[in-house]
């Protein structure tokens, strides 16, 4: 079969390395079907799932739980096992499950998974340090100043957007800095996720120049939203940590333009409308989807000229890629890479509708957005998962775990010059062809 791509650009598929699919547990939320279909249908071809679920993903009794849910997943996914206080025990029994990465939750947030000491996390830290594996971190501790707040909104005493005051940014600077200590110390890789604010980018540069193999990721809202869109936008902004001021979304455009901000990921974080809107902001669940709508946007940023395409691809595919153990198989469109691929029309003029949106979390801040340059298909591993902005129905369940996939030379390439070897060594191993051919 050949499909005319004329005027069309091939972009290795966006990998998203922080998505909260919900299942088990909250499937009123999202599930590996929905989840999965808004990822195909946004130009991404492997998303890593949080372990937020009920049951969380704590050890491998839950991960096979989870695996038996990703069945049904149109992309390839990795699943991240949890690393908290009572489950240290566990940890190998992840790894040898095929875990993908670890999560850390170093403050409260939805699924009220408690935070580890720091004690525990120093000893999985070790653990979880041999098998070579990253660890994200939300990387923040919830302020009391949270609590307070809620009652005097109940009041009527302060504003939404005293939701930013609740979680200050020293909270992130504090657990940025601490993650980065004991990374050091345990020899870990770790990764911080949803960079919000210039005041974070402090201990990551610290803790990057003393050898710390630490990788940082912001999301779309940090980059496109600020404080002016509390009034207009209301509680479906309600995210931890909170869209900031107007200046840190500027420093983190330039972090990103300087490669101190590795990759951007979304926080999918999908609610049902009613759970998001709400008079009073604290009573709204934190997040909102973002898989189906990174690519759209972030190639409007590119359309406008604010960052080029191939500065796209690095942060959306090749380095999330090469920081998480999947490269050179994937992020790249090459002999020996597995045809992973994201075919966009960067002239697309499409608008952001959240009834349109394929996760069941149909509310989204960017409501009414006009974006230009979508992706028109999508392909995991050489078949269309959406073409032509329509999902491929019959490709549900062609997903499959990154574990049986990935490979993780070790030491992980460095640089291209170091990764071309690999992939030639690769493809002289695997003649393999692309089932489709794109012209
Ligand atoms: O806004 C958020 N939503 N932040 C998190 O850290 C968790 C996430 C969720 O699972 O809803
Ligand atoms: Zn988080
Ligand atoms: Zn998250």
């Amino acid at each position: 079969e050949r499909v005319d791509v004329s005027g069309l650009y091939l972009i290795p598929g966006a990998i998203d390395v922080h998505v909260h699919f919900r299942e088990p547990g909250y499937t009123h939320k999202e599930d590996w079907e929905t989840g999965s279909a808004a990822a195909a249908m946004g130009g991404v071809t492997t998303i890593f799932e949080m372990p937020n679920t009920d049951p969380p993903t704590r050890s491998i009794v839950e991960l096979r739980g989870k695996l038996a849910c990703a069945r049904k997943s149109y992309v390839d996914f990795g699943i991240y096992g949890l690393l908290a206080e009572d489950n240290l025990d566990e940890i190998p029994g992840l790894i040898d499950g095929g875990v993908a990465a670890f999560k850390c939750f170093m403050g409260n947030t939805f699924g009220d998974l408690p935070s580890p000491s720091t004690g525990a996390m120093l000893e999985g830290f070790q653990i979880i340090a041999r098998s070579g594996l990253r660890i994200s971190l939300h990387a923040e501790t919830a302020s009391i100043m949270a609590r307070r707040q809620a009652q005097l909104e109940e009041a009527g005493l302060c504003a939404p957007t005293d939701h930013i005051a609740s979680r200050p940014d020293v909270v992130a600077v504090e657990a940025v800095g601490r993650a980065a200590a004991l990374a050091q110390w345990a020899g870990a890789r770790i990764h911080i996720l949803h960079i919000s604010s210039a005041a974070e980018l402090v201990p990551l540069m610290q803790a990057r120049a003393r050898g710390v193999d630490v990788t940082g990721e912001t999301c779309p809202h940090y980059l496109l939203l600020d404080r002016s869109d509390y009034a207009r936008v209301g509680s479906v902004i309600r995210v931890n940590p909170p869209v900031r001021e107007r200046r840190d979304a500027a420093a983190l455009w330039d972090a990103l333009d300087a490669g101190m901000i590795d990759m951007i990921a979304t926080d999918h974080a999908p609610h049902t409308p009613e759970e998001k809107r709400q008079s009073n902001i604290w009573r709204a669940d934190c997040g909102f989807p973002g898989v189906e709508t990174q690519m759209p946007l972030m190639l409007t940023e590119v359309a406008k000229g604010r960052m080029t395409l191939e500065r796209y691809v690095a942060i959306s595919s090749a380095v999330p890629a090469r920081k998480f153990g999947l490269w050179p198989a994937k992020g790249r469109i090459a002999v020996g890479a597995d045809a992973d691929i994201a075919v966009i029309d960067p002239t697309r003029r499409e608008t952001i509708e959240a009834r349109r949106l394929h996760s069941r979390g149909k509310i989204t801040p960017f409501e009414g957005r006009q974006t230009v340059g979508a992706p028109v298909h999508t392909l995991v591993r050489g078949a269309f998962v959406q073409r032509d902005r329509q999902l491929v129905a019959e490709r549900r369940g062609h997903g499959l775990s990154v574990s049986r996939i990935q490979r993780m030379p070790d030491p992980m390439p460095r640089n291209d010059d170091q990764a071309i070897d690999t992939i030639i060594a690769m493809a002289q191993r695997e003649a393999e062809s692309v089932p489709v051919a794109l012209t």
